[in-house]
């Protein structure tokens, strides 16, 4: 069965502001390309080339400017508009028709991963997709994060939203992989204290059926928060660093299409004319010079 990617990428980005003010948060640039770019690879690299994205009214003309139909990175990107924020689990009811019965990827606009080997942990997870499949990684303090509380076995314990007296160290990142009951269960829930549909309450429904699983990303990987002006600018630096260290751009989305055979050499020729006066387009450039 086919799965299809849904990019929640509303919200106001009250902790940001002034910045978010007039312009959506996960349009924002991190480092040398706008914030979306990294959740997108993400669910390139698990090998899913239909994608919906979410936004508010304002903003969702912006990302199909800036993305198009999706065809230049071989994708298929539709877009669908969420009038105000509800919590994440309505991502799987608005993008219910989207879906049509297909198991899914739902990743947040904001939500920026680096790791060793993430491409296989990404293809195993959207191959076999049965229940709902959690990331989780380590955190300092996880009192701002869902968090998970596993058994030696690897059984889950518990999970709680943005817990005051967490019971782990493991945050949730923004990436959870479904099947195909996601719409209907995210239907059945009801609205949190906080006048939310919960994406801990969507778990602890899979969790009921035996059907949850946690992968713990561990301390050889890196989950970068882009909710406040420091984690921005952290994530922006590192970045930053591993790019210009390597000389390989991370979510170089391009890049990712290419190596799967997704686009043609001529196609990438053009991606690269279209931004040649930048680094991201040099790169780019640069890739084709190595395979000639
Ligand atoms: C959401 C989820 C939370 C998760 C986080 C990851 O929180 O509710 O469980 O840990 O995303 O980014 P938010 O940041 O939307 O408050």
């Amino acid at each position: 069965m086919m799965r299809k990617g849904i990019i929640l990428a509303g919200g106001r980005g009250t902790r940001l502001y002034p910045i978010t003010k007039v312009i959506n948060k996960q349009l924002l640039h991190v480092y040398d390309k706008p914030m979306i770019y990294y959740p997108l690879s993400i669910l390139m690299l698990a090998n899913i080339r239909e994608v919906l994205i979410i936004s508010t009214p304002h903003d969702l003309p912006l990302y199909e400017e800036l993305l198009g139909d999706g065809s230049k990175f071989g994708i298929k990107l539709s877009y669908q508009v969420q009038l105000s924020p509800r919590g994440l689990p309505e991502a799987f009811i608005l993008a219910e028709e989207f879906l049509n019965g297909s198991p899914s990827a739902l990743v947040l606009g904001d939500n920026i991963f680096f790791s060793m080997g993430l491409q296989p942990i990404l293809e195993k997870a959207s191959e076999d997709i049965h229940g709902m499949k959690v990331f989780a990684y380590p955190v300092y303090d996880p009192r701002e994060y869902g968090v998970v509380e596993v058994s030696a076995e690897g059984k889950v314990r518990s999970i709680e939203e943005k817990p005051q007296h967490p019971k782990s160290n493991l945050a949730l990142t923004g990436l959870y992989f479904c099947d195909n009951q996601a719409s209907s269960l995210a239907k059945e829930l009801t609205l949190s204290g906080r006048g939310e549909l919960e994406i801990v309450d969507l778990m602890r429904i899979y969790l009921k059926q035996d059907n949850l699983s946690v992968h713990n990303f561990g301390r050889g990987a890196a989950w970068l928060d882009t909710g406040n002006p420091d984690s921005l600018l952290d994530a922006a630096n590192f970045i930053a660093t591993i790019e210009r260290r390597q000389g390989f751009k991370i979510a170089c989305l391009e890049e990712i299409a290419f190596n799967k055979n997704w686009i043609t050499q001529k196609e990438l020729e053009r991606h690269a004319d279209d931004q040649k006066n930048s680094s991201y387009g040099k790169y780019i450039y640069n890739l084709l010079m190595s395979c000639k």
